[in-house]
């Protein structure tokens, strides 16, 4: 297939969803339009693949989609997908539909599929980031990560107001298996005291003494964010009431970080890597991750991209402590 002038691409959205998929979607199939190609979507990601799950679309499928949180392909995890069985499936679907190339939006395992798809089935593919988690190498910023982080610095402007008026600690647990990105973000946009992340060795004992210091000379209330991959909020809290003796709260943010409107960066952000996708494929430049650097169109190979990105974490966590 690599070589086969491109007619017609597919489009998935798979893992995670996160706010700005729907724009990204939306400039893939515009932009395949505009080229005079044909697009197929694929429903539930890979799993449409493997289960023949699929929609033509056109320019009109996408409207009035841009502004919208969610995905409405759907998106799934396939563990199915994993396996050469399933991987074999999934060719030929493509092959059914007279799918030349496909655009695969999602996250480091997205990707990963996607590198499959092109390294052992040849097929031209192409991945867009697609992850609330910032966690992809190659680009500044993933699709969905911008909205999110403004999700959770909304929830806990409001935390703060009640964990002040009471004098509280508050611990607020954040999106993030592997990543501390957003509660690096959150915890800096927060005026947050403390943060954990799943990159760092966390000193509890430092917290606590902190926390007693504080107190001593007034502080009323803290708010630590804690990311999911690093702790459990309530088990931060249960231990800072034990050690420190004063009342704590937790609150775990959860999916609400996953959807709602996505902002402008991210629909900007969609938008230009929907488009670069489709003109990547267009170039024959196959197999590529595409992304954002310094404000540039940035591509990388799809088996590079799948790595972790590299935060400034010392940075931030310097900040935190000096600003607190
Ligand atoms: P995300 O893309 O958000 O990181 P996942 O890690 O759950 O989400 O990956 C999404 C899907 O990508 C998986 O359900 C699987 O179908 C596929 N995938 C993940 N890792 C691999 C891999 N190593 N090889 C092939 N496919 C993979
Ligand atoms: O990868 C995106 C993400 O939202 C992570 O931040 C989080 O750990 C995970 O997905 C949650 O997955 P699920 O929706 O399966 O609970």
């Amino acid at each position: 297939m690599a070589d086969k002038q491109i007619k017609k691409i597919g489009v998935l959205t798979s893992g995670g969803d996160g706010p700005g998929m729907n724009a990204a979607i939306r400039a893939v199939v515009r932009s395949a339009v505009h080229h005079g190609l044909g697009v197929t979507g694929f429903i539930r990601g890979y799993e449409g693949l493997i289960d023949d799950n699929a929609v033509e679309l056109n320019h009109r499928s996408v409207a009035n989609i841009i502004d919208k949180g969610g995905t409405f392909l759907k998106t799934a995890r396939s563990p199915r997908f994993k396996e050469a069985e399933g991987q074999k499936k999934a060719v030929a679907t493509l092959k059914k539909y007279n799918v030349d190339a496909l655009v695969v939006i999602g996250g480091d395992g997205s990707y990963a599929g996607a590198h499959d798809l092109y390294s052992k089935w040849k097929i031209p593919t192409v991945g867009l980031p697609g992850t609330i988690d910032n966690d992809i190498y190659g680009t500044d910023q993933t699709i969905g990560c911008h909205t999110a982080v403004n999700t959770a610095l909304e929830a806990i402007d409001k935390i703060r107001d009640t964990g002040h008026s009471m004098e509280r600690i508050f611990v607020v647990e954040v999106m993030g298996h592997h990543s501390g990105y957003i509660a690096l973000q959150v915890a800096l946009g927060a005026g947050a005291e403390d943060v954990i992340i799943p990159e760092r060795k966390f000193d509890y004992q430092k917290l606590y003494e902190g926390i007693k210091k504080g107190h001593d000379i007034g502080k009323i209330s803290w708010i630590i964010v804690v990311a999911e991959g690093a702790g459990k909020a309530h088990q931060v809290s249960e231990k800072v009431i034990e050690i420190t003796k004063f009342e704590s709260r937790y609150v775990v943010l959860g999916h609400i970080q996953r959807g709602g409107s996505p902002t402008a960066p991210d629909r900007i952000l969609a938008t230009r890597l929907g488009a670069a996708s489709v003109d990547c494929l267009l170039r024959g430049e196959h197999g590529r991750a595409v992304g954002v650097l310094q404000n540039k169109i940035n591509i990388v190979e799809l088996g590079q991209a799948c790595t972790m990105s590299i935060v400034p974490i010392d940075e931030y966590c310097n900040l935190i402590k000096t600003l607190t």
